[in-house]
């Protein structure tokens, strides 16, 4: 078959190629070829699971709450076949995981993709790069998150360490939130009625309410530590409805890294964590074993008009006994941390300022300077008209309602990427949400008589490598409250945050473009407000949305549309062929 000299002509040149790429971009050449592939099988079944003297059916990954843990190296591919046996629509989301030109796997319910419908199958394919720590994975439609999410952890590359000490243990800590009540009829209800679902009754650590719920002594997280020892306590908070303090009685946590970035090391007795966070933490356990147990605990930090769940979750700290020597059976007494009160947004503010980036020249911090597009978004609640001869239950028999510059998004019935991809936006999507509150007014003093929301399915659309800056402001309207925004895609740079109104004037010069903080979720501070920057450099439709899962299901959400970049690794490649189908 033809001359022989062609393959070896071919071999030369792929050689030559090679060598050529390895010089020219040795860095992808590199990352190329470090990552493997790591193949997980989550297959979403029903399962009876008891908890505070109740048993109910819930929909799990593999039959297990929290569901599997994934591992993964920076560089790695993932391969995760998700088979839904269960009668619900089911997607999974990522959280956090960039996506870069992956949008396909990135998994919000009709935004990235139609659902994955019972008895089919769906591969999520992506690859983890220039990202390592800890991040998480959850259900993203409905509120089936509230039982199916598990943790997600990026180790650095193989001969690559922590910039920090090597610890002894690494240790997941995930807190959840449980209802003793079906959780999709409660939303499903509160949909139709219009008014706020049912608050849940109990937080767990690791899916254990722990000792201070009825009947869950049996059912509580324990930690065992030896004496002299460091550990990593990989916070996450997958809880549907509210932010989290964190303490461990007399033992000090230094924050070392939030959202999967690293952050400079600070020490603080209390860790404050809103749903879509993830924090890293050293736990230094004491040189000699003390004679005694200590309570770790976590309770809501909340600060909205509604009713929340004001129980506190708590598991064990134990030490190892040293020798049989030492107090036989003797009972330790048992110490407890203290927690600050459920609206101690003065804590809250202090806290997030601490977070700060390392900003080396092996983790910079690549803070946008030049900022192509501003937008300036409110954030909150607000009402939207009961349906005709129907009396709602939210504020003035309306529905409650939330929205981001006044429009409350409307899910459509396909999903945003597919829409974008086929150029078949009309009917589904439009481009022109709001960059500016539609109306100005104090958005943190007395909110205005008409608090009605508009509805709609709009996006924003930006160019490829559009340098963005957000300032998130909270509103009154109803009552201040922080929400979590988490964004899809990309992280972002926290570079300011202040109480009251924005001041476009005054404020910016006071923007952190050093250190700030890198991170996918932020809480908008009660009555304040937030500014973060990010660069576009991931083509496809991003979600953004407050994680209070009751706020999205509000309203609070939209969408951000980016353009392919001219060359061909700025291109979102076609879907999977088995992407769902709606
Ligand atoms: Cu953790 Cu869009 O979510
Ligand atoms: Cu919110």
């Amino acid at each position: 078959m033809g001359s022989s000299n062609l393959p070896a002509a071919a071999i030369l040149r792929a050689i030559v190629l090679s060598l050529y790429s390895f010089f020219i971009f040795p860095d992808l050449v590199v990352a190329k070829h470090t990552g493997i592939t790591r193949h997980y099988k989550f297959n979403i079944v029903m399962q009876n699971v008891t908890r505070l003297c109740q048993t109910k059916s819930i929909v799990t990954v593999n039959g297990k709450i929290p569901g599997p843990r994934i591992i993964a190296r920076e560089g790695d591919r993932l391969l995760i076949k998700v088979v839904n046996l269960v009668q619900y629509n089911v997607t999974l989301h990522w959280h956090g995981v960039r996506q870069r030109r992956s949008g396909w796997a990135d998994g919000p319910a009709y935004i990235t993709q139609c659902p994955i419908q019972t008895g089919q199958t769906y591969l999520y394919n992506f690859t983890v790069t220039g990202q390592r720590g800890t991040l998480f994975w959850h259900a993203h439609i409905s509120w089936l998150r509230v039982t199916l999410y598990g943790s997600f952890v990026i180790l650095p590359k193989k001969n690559a360490s922590y910039p920090f000490p090597q610890p002894h243990k690494e240790v997941p800590i995930i807190f959840g939130e449980w209802w003793k009540a079906d959780t999709e009829t409660i939303i499903n209800q509160a949909t139709q009625t219009g008014g706020a679902p049912n608050v849940s009754d109990a937080f767990t650590i690791n899916g254990l309410p722990g000792p201070l719920y009825n009947c869950s002594a049996k059912d509580t997280f324990k930690l065992k530590v030896e004496p002299g020892k460091t550990y990593l306590l990989r916070l996450i908070n997958a809880a549907l409805n509210d932010q989290l303090f964190f303490s461990i009685a007399n033992h000090s946590l230094t924050v070392v890294e939030t959202d999967a970035v690293y952050v400079k090391p600070f020490k603080s007795h209390i860790v404050l964590i809103t749903p879509g966070q993830t924090t890293n933490v050293l736990l230094e356990a004491k040189a000699t074993p003390p004679n005694a147990t200590f309570l770790m605990a976590a309770r809501p930090y909340a600060t909205g008009p509604a009713a929340f769940d004001n129980t506190t979750t708590s598991g064990i700290l134990e030490y190892e006994k040293p020798s049989v020597s030492n107090s036989k059976n003797k009972k330790h007494p048992l110490l407890k941390p203290s927690l600050p009160a459920f609206n101690d947004t003065t804590f809250s503010m202090k806290f997030s300022q601490k977070i700060r980036s390392l900003a080396t020249a092996k983790f910079p911090a690549k803070v946008p300077k030049k900022i192509d597009r501003r937008f300036f978004f409110t954030v909150g609640l607000g009402t939207l008209p009961c349906s005709q001869n129907q009396t709602c239950q939210g504020p003035n028999n309306n529905r409650v309602a939330a929205s981001i510059n006044n429009v409350s998004f409307v899910q459509p019935n396909v999903a945003l990427l597919q829409a974008h991809f086929f150029n078949q936006s009309k009917g589904v999507y439009t481009t022109d949400f709001p960059a500016n509150p539609p109306f100005k007014f104090n958005y943190t003093g007395t909110p205005p008589s008409n608090i009605m929301a508009t509805t709609g399915t709009k996006v924003v659309v930006l160019p490829f490598n559009t340098n963005v800056e957000l300032v998130l402001q909270d509103t009154t309207i109803i009552l201040a409250e922080s929400h979590p925004l988490h964004l899809h895609g990309f992280n972002f740079f926290v570079v300011g945050q202040g109480f009251g109104n924005f001041n476009s004037s005054k404020d910016p010069a006071k923007f952190n473009l050093v250190d700030p903080a890198e991170r996918n979720t932020v809480g908008v501070p009660s009555g304040g407000w937030v500014a973060i920057r990010f660069l576009a450099d991931n083509p496809g439709v991003w979600f953004m949305h407050c994680h209070l899962e009751v706020h999205t299901s509000w309203g609070l959400k939209m969408a951000w549309v980016v353009m392919d970049g001219i060359r061909h690794n700025q291109k979102l490649p076609p879907p999977p062929s088995d992407l769902p189908k709606c």
